[in-house]
C-alpha cells in the first residue's frame, strides 16, 4: 500500500489547532445553534423550559449537561418538518430514514448546510488519503439515505473526479471500477465485500485493482474485516462515522496515517458520553452512549442527540480532534442471550479468525420453550464437502462457545447462500415469538 499522508499544509487550520482554540471556538458555536434551535423550534422551547433551563444559561462547555436529550422519538414526534428552525422554503434538500419501524424520520439541508457538509466530506476524504483529481467511485445507495449524496459532494468539493453508480448491478460495479481506473471507492463494508466476490467470481486479481482507498460505514465492521479488504485489494481502508439526524456520512473519520479511530469534526459536533441508564455524562476513556449537539446547522439544529452508538472519547493523535474507538454496535442492535451481552461485530470477528469461512453472515434469533437460541448462519470461501462443512460449523460453535460463554448453532452453507444486501447488511433476523 502507498504512503497517501496528506501534507500538513493541505490540512485545514482547525485540524492541528490547540485544544483551547478548539474548545474556544465549540463555545461560540454552542451557544449559537442552542439559542437558534430555541428561537425557532417549539419543540425545544418547550423541552428546555420543562428542564428549567434557558440558552443564556451556558457559559462553558460543561453547562450543556444541564439541557435536555433529544431522541429519535422527538423527530418522529414531530413529523415531518416540525424540528426545522427555518421556513421551509429554505430547505433546499431533504433526506429520511428508512423507516422500517413506524414513520421515517425526516432531515432538512438549508443551501449553507449542504456546503458545510460538503466541507465537511471533502475535508475526512483527504483525511483517508484520498486528493484532487483522483477517480472516486460511489456504490454508497443515492437516495433518501444520505450515504451516496454526502460522499458525491465532498469528492467534487475536493476536486475528484466523481463515479456516480450506488449500490447494485455488482458486475458492472466491477467493470466501472477497472474501466475508469478509480482510485477510491466508498461503500458500506458488507458491500465491499460483494464487490471482492465479483470481482472473484470474474477471475480478475483485485490486487491489481486501480484503488488505492476504501471508506466504509453507515454499519458497524471490525478491524478483522479491514484487514481482509486491505489484504485483497492492497488498499488502505478507512472508517467514516456518520447519522442523518448530525447531518449524514463525516462526523467522524479515520486517519490513513494512523487508522486509529475516527477523529470528530469537533468545530462541527460537540460529543458526550454519556451511561445509557443514568443519562450521566461520563469521563473521557470510558465506555458509553454517544450523544452529539450540531454546532453550525441551520436547518435542523440538533441538541444532544442519543445515538444509541456505543464507543468512547480518545485523545487526538494526528489531528487535534478527539477520537471515537471503532463502534462496537448499537445499544439497540446488542441481544441478550441466556444473560450473555451478544454485538453482531464479536461474532464477525470470530468468523474472520476461523479458516476457510467468507465474512459473510447473518445471525438468527429464535425461542424455544423459555430460552432464547441463536444460529449463526455463514459460508465457505469456497465450495466445500458437507463433512468439511460440518467441521467447520463445530469449529465456530466452540469458538464463540469460548468466547461468549453460551452455546449457539453454527450452520455453514455453500458459497453465496447467505443473503445480500447492496447498502447495510442485515446482520439480525430475530424469529422469536413478539411479546
Ligand atoms: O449511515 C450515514 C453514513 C453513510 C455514515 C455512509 C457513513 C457512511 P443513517 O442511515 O442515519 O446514516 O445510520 C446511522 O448507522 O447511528 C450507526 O449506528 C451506524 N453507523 C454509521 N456509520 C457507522 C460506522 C448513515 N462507521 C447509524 N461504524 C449510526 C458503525 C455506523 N456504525
Amino acid at each position: 500500500m502507498r504512503d497517501l499522508s496528506p501534507r500538513r499544509q493541505t490540512l485545514d487550520p482547525i485540524e492541528t489547532a490547540s485544544r483551547d482554540e478548539i474548545e474556544a471556538l465549540q463555545l461560540t458555536r454552542l451557544k449559537w445553534s442552542l439559542a437558534h434551535a430555541h428561537a425557532h423550534v417549539p419543540h425545544y422551547q418547550a423541552a428546555f423550559a420543562a428542564a428549567g433551563v434557558h440558552p443564556d444559561d451556558l457559559t462553558s462547555l460543561d453547562d450543556l449537561r444541564r439541557f435536555p436529550f433529544t431522541q429519535k422519538a422527538d423527530l418522529r414526534a414531530n413529523f415531518p418538518f416540525g424540528m426545522f428552525a427555518v421556513p421551509r422554503e429554505q430547505v433546499v434538500r431533504l433526506h429520511a430514514s428508512s423507516g422500517t419501524t413506524g414513520k421515517p424520520t425526516v432531515v432538512g439541508y438549508t443551501a449553507k448546510d449542504l456546503d458545510t457538509w460538503a466541507g465537511i466530506m471533502a475535508r475526512s476524504m483527504r483525511a483517508c488519503g484520498t486528493r484532487p483529481g483522483d477517480i472516486v467511485h460511489l456504490a454508497y445507495g443515492y437516495g433518501l439515505f444520505t450515504g451516496g449524496l454526502g460522499f458525491h459532494y465532498g469528492a467534487e468539493k475536493l476536486g475528484c473526479t466523481v463515479v456516480p453508480v450506488s449500490g447494485g448491478m455488482t458486475p458492472r460495479q466491477v467493470s466501472l471500477i477497472e474501466d475508469f481506473g478509480a482510485t477510491t471507492i466508498g461503500s458500506t463494508p458488507s458491500y465491499m465485500l460483494s464487490i471482492l466476490d465479483e470481482y472473484r467470481a470474474q477471475g480478475r486479481d483485485p490486487r491489481k485493482s486501480p484503488l488505492q482507498v476504501g471508506i466504509f460505514g453507515g454499519e458497524p465492521w471490525t478491524n478483522a474485516m479491514r484487514t481482509e479488504i486491505e489484504q485483497a485489494f492492497d488498499m488502505h481502508a478507512l472508517d467514516c462515522y456518520g447519522l442523518s439526524e448530525v447531518i449524514g456520512p463525516g462526523v467522524a473519520i479515520e486517519c490513513v496515517e494512523t487508522k486509529d479511530g475516527q477523529h470528530l469534526w469537533e468545530d462541527h459536533f460537540l460529543a458526550e458520553i454519556i451511561d445509557p441508564e443514568s443519562g450521566a455524562v461520563l469521563p473521557d476513556g470510558q465506555v458509553g452512549e454517544l450523544v452529539l449537539t450540531s454546532l453550525t446547522k441551520e436547518a435542523l439544529p440538533i441538541i444532544r442527540y442519543r445515538t444509541r452508538d456505543l464507543t468512547r472519547l480518545l485523545p487526538g493523535t494526528a489531528r487535534s480532534m478527539r477520537r471515537i474507538e471503532k463502534l462496537r454496535g448499537r445499544s439497540d442492535d446488542m441481544f441478550i442471550l441466556r444473560g450473555v451481552n451478544v454485538f453482531p461485530s464479536q461474532i464477525e470477528e470470530q468468523l474472520l479468525a476461523h479458516p476457510g469461512l467468507s465474512p459473510h453472515f447473518q445471525i438468527e434469533l429464535t425461542r424455544e420453550g423459555r430460552l432464547d437460541s441463536m444460529t449463526v448462519w455463514v459460508e465457505t470461501a469456497e465450495a466445500t464437502s458437507d463433512e468439511i462443512r460440518a467441521a467447520q460449523a463445530r469449529g465456530l460453535q466452540k469458538r464463540v462457545k469460548q468466547m461468549l460463554g453460551v452455546s449457539i448453532t453454527a450452520r455453514v452453507g455453500q458459497p453465496g447462500d447467505v443473503p445480500r444486501s447492496q447498502g447495510k447488511a442485515v446482520r439480525i433476523v430475530d424469529n422469536r415469538p413478539k411479546a
